[in-house]
């Protein structure tokens, strides 16, 4: 018995990178995957063979014994996805899992970021993970007001330039950065229903990290940087028995997962007056907040 048997995931983005080594791990534990990509570009233009990744990967998982299908639409495509919820619902009878994973780069620092960098990046992760997510959590809702029992999972994949900065990412930083966000809404608003939404942060070697010059290693020893180090976690979250654990952030970095805790208070200034603070009282205020040394008593 598999892990997921029975259980049908769409991954977003599967056919390259880490969303490939997802949809492998995912049919290796018996899950029927539905394989999205729109077979883009490294700055998300179309290519002339648009859904041949998807397909490729499809046939990998046909060759293990898995059942996979490939779907073309893009992730920005409100309808689409509206869609793609539908036509896998018609054809397998269910969906139990979503990983929201598809997306690329447009990085540049902040002033030379077009408008258009800004748009499509945010379009493809931060819209393309809502879209997604909003329609299936709108079809697991259905299922338990119609009296069936759910166990939905929604994974998102937010990164290292999302939950700590990283400069020419003002785009995908953003973006990834609310993709931690709203992970932890979806998974306050879908407890009830049976739904859990956790994000992954990964690290690999694919052709989006090669662009900042990391590469894989090909000498058949274990690689830290391998797409398939963050897809055993993929595959749990999206397992039956991973309805405990909702509204993380976890972080796969090699063989490690690290728990991420987000923004929280540390420390406070109260003004001295009982009443509002006043600008007078700020710079003071503030130099104490963050241990500066008063100017005249330091250094
Ligand atoms: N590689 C890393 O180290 C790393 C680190 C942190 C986060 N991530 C995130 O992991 C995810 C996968 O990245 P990757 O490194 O495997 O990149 P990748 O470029 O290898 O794969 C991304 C896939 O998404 C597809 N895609 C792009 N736009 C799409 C759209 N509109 N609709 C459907 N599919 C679309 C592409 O065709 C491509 O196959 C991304 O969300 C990325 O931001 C990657």
């Amino acid at each position: 018995m598999g892990l997921l048997d029975g259980r049908v995931i769409i991954v977003t983005g599967g056919g390259r990178g880490l969303g490939r080594a997802h949809c492998h791990e995912l049919a290796r534990h018996g899950a029927t995957v539905v394989v999205n990509d729109l077979g883009v570009g490294l700055r998300g233009e179309v290519e002339e063979s648009e859904m041949a990744p998807a397909e490729q990967v499809v046939a990998e998982l046909e060759a293990m014994g898995a059942t996979a299908v490939a779907d073309g639409t893009s992730v920005t495509d409100w309808d689409g996805m509206e869609d793609l919820v539908s036509r896998v619902v018609d054809r397998f009878g269910a969906l139990h899992g979503v990983v929201n994973n598809a997306g690329f780069l447009r990085d540049r620092i902040l002033t030379s970021m077009t408008e258009d960098d800004f748009d499509s990046v945010i379009a493809v992760h931060l819209k393309g993970t809502f879209a997604l997510t909003r329609h299936a959590c709108s079809y697991w809702k259905a299922e338990v007001k119609a009296g069936r029992s759910v166990s939905g999972r929604v994974v998102c994949t937010t990164s290292g330039a999302g939950l700590f900065g990283n400069v020419g990412q003002a785009n995908y930083g953003s973006a990834k950065s609310a993709i931690a966000t709203f992970t932890q809404i979806v998974a306050l608003e879908m407890q009830r229903y049976g739904v859990t939404a956790n994000a992954l942060s990964p690290i690999a070697a694919t052709r989006m990290l090669a662009t900042v010059g990391r590469e894989a290693k090909d000498d058949g020893t274990w690689d830290p940087l391998d797409p398939a180090n963050a897809s055993p976690l993929v595959a749990w979250l999206c397992s039956a028995e991973a309805g405990w654990l909702s509204g993380a952030v976890l972080r796969v970095d090699g063989n490690a997962v690290q728990r991420v805790s987000g923004w929280a208070v540390t420390d406070g200034y109260t003004a001295k007056s009982g009443e509002s603070l006043t600008v007078e009282e700020l710079g003071l205020g503030l130099q104490r907040l963050y241990g500066v040394m008063p100017r005249g008593l330091g250094g």
